[in-house]
Parts: C-alpha cells; structure tokens; sequence
C-alpha cells in the first residue's frame, strides 16, 4: 500500500512494535528516529557520540539537528515513521508534507514503566520483545533473525520517568496542535497487541 504513517506517543508505548507490523503489512519501510540514533552511537560516528548522550539521559537532541538527521527518510515516497516529529517545531517544519495519518498510541506512565523494564531488542536492533507480554519462542534470541536480545541501556525506571517528563513537556504540545487541527486518531495502546494492531489497521484501512 502506497502510505505515509506518522506513529506518536509515549516512550515504551508500543510504537516499533507496531511500526514493525505495519510496515510488513503494508511492505513501507519503517523509519525509526531512535533506532537510526542507536545504529549511529553503536558505530561511534560523530554524530552517534554526540546522540549517546542524550540517549542515555532520555533528553531530546537538538531540533535542527534531529530535522537534517530525518530528512532524508522524510522525504522518501512512503514508510511508517516512528519517534519523529515530536516536538512542536520538528511538526512545524513537517508541515508540507502530506500524511496519510498520524496516529498516537494512548499508553499511561504506569504501563509504560512496565515495559521499559521488560523489554529486549534483538542485536542488529530492528526487532522488539516483553519477558512477559511478548517472549521469543527461544529465551534471549530473536525470532526473526536468531541473534542475540539485550536490554537497551537506557531502559530503567529512571530513565523512562526522565523520558515521560520530556514526553510531557515536549511532545504533548505537538499532539494537542494535531489534535485542535483534527488530524490525529487515537489507538488504545494498553491492550493486547493483536488488538492494538487490528485497531490501527482498521483506522488505516478506512482513512478519509
Ligand atoms: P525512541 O527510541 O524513539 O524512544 P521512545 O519514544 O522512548 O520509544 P521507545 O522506542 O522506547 O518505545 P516504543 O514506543 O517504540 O515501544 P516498543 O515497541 O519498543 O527514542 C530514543 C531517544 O532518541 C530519545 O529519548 C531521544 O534522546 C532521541 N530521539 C529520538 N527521536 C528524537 C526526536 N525526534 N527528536 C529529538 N530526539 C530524539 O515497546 C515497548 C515494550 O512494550 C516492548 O517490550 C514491547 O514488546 C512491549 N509492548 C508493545 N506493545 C505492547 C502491547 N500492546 N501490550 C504489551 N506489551 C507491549
Ligand atoms: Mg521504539
């Protein structure tokens, strides 16, 4: 399908797991802010060096050099994107490009903590899982490709409490800017994830 996805909402809210849904679903790439970030800081190019700080502080990179970051993919034909825009300004900036919806994934602070602490990505980074809510068939190793899970050093409590507070301070402007120019549909993300996806597809399947 021919589309352009733009995936909001709090940290740990479910939004590359659904991404990753979608995009086979769908067959659009998905571009994920945080995890192009990951890649650079795992590779300790420059601009990974400087985005490993913030990552482990769960603070925002700067604006101007998030929006050169993402360019490039922004402006591709068609993908699910994830983690970007989220702050008034990057939106702003984002605005003459065409979405086909902008959905935010609705998760409270409590459930997000739970998943933080739960949660393993497979090494190469793509492919995302839950101790409880969403195990791989084999403990420690991803389905997909076989490699090794970790737990991404940045998920503990007190980095995501520092993340819901910037989420709060940052992001939630953005949504309510979206939200008074009725573009933005809300998926329930605190539900089963067979749920969640079938949700999101309907609201995609039968977008205006
Ligand atoms: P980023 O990687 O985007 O972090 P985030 O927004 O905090 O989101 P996460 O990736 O942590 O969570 P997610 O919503 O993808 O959830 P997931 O699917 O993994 O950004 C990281 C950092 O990069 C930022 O802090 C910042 O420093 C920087 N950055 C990135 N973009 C930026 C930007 N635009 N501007 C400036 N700086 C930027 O799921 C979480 C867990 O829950 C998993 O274990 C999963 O298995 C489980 N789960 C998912 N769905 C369900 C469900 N329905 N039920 C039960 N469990 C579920
Ligand atoms: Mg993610």
């Amino acid at each position: 399908m021919k589309i352009k996805v733009m995936l909001l909402g709090p940290p740990a809210s479910g939004k590359g797991t659904l991404a990753e849904y979608l995009s086979k679903k769908l067959e659009v790439p998905h571009f994920s802010s945080g995890q192009i970030l990951r890649d650079e800081a795992a590779k300790s190019t420059p601009l990974g060096k400087k985005a490993a700080i913030y990552l482990k502080s769960g603070k925002l990179l700067p604006d101007d050099l998030m929006l050169s970051v993402m360019q490039p993919y922004v402006e591709q034909e068609h993908y699910i994107l994830d983690g970007f825009p989220r702050t008034l300004p990057q939106g702003k900036t984002l605005e003459k490009i065409h979405f086909d919806l902008i959905l935010l994934l609705d998760v409270p602070p409590k459930v997000v903590i739970e998943r933080v602490t739960g949660r393993r990505t497979c090494a190469l980074g793509e492919h995302v899982y839950h101790l409880k809510n969403n195990p791989p068939k084999r403990e420690g190793i991803c389905d997909v490709d076989g490699s090794k899970l970790i737990k991404r050093e940045e998920d503990t409590v007190a980095v995501a409490k520092a993340r819901l507070k910037v989420y709060a301070k940052l992001t939630l402007p953005l949504i309510s800017y979206y939200q008074q120019r009725g573009v933005l549909r809300r998926v329930n993300g605190n539900q089963p994830l067979y749920k969640v996806f079938e949700d999101a597809y309907k609201l995609i399947s039968s977008r205006s």
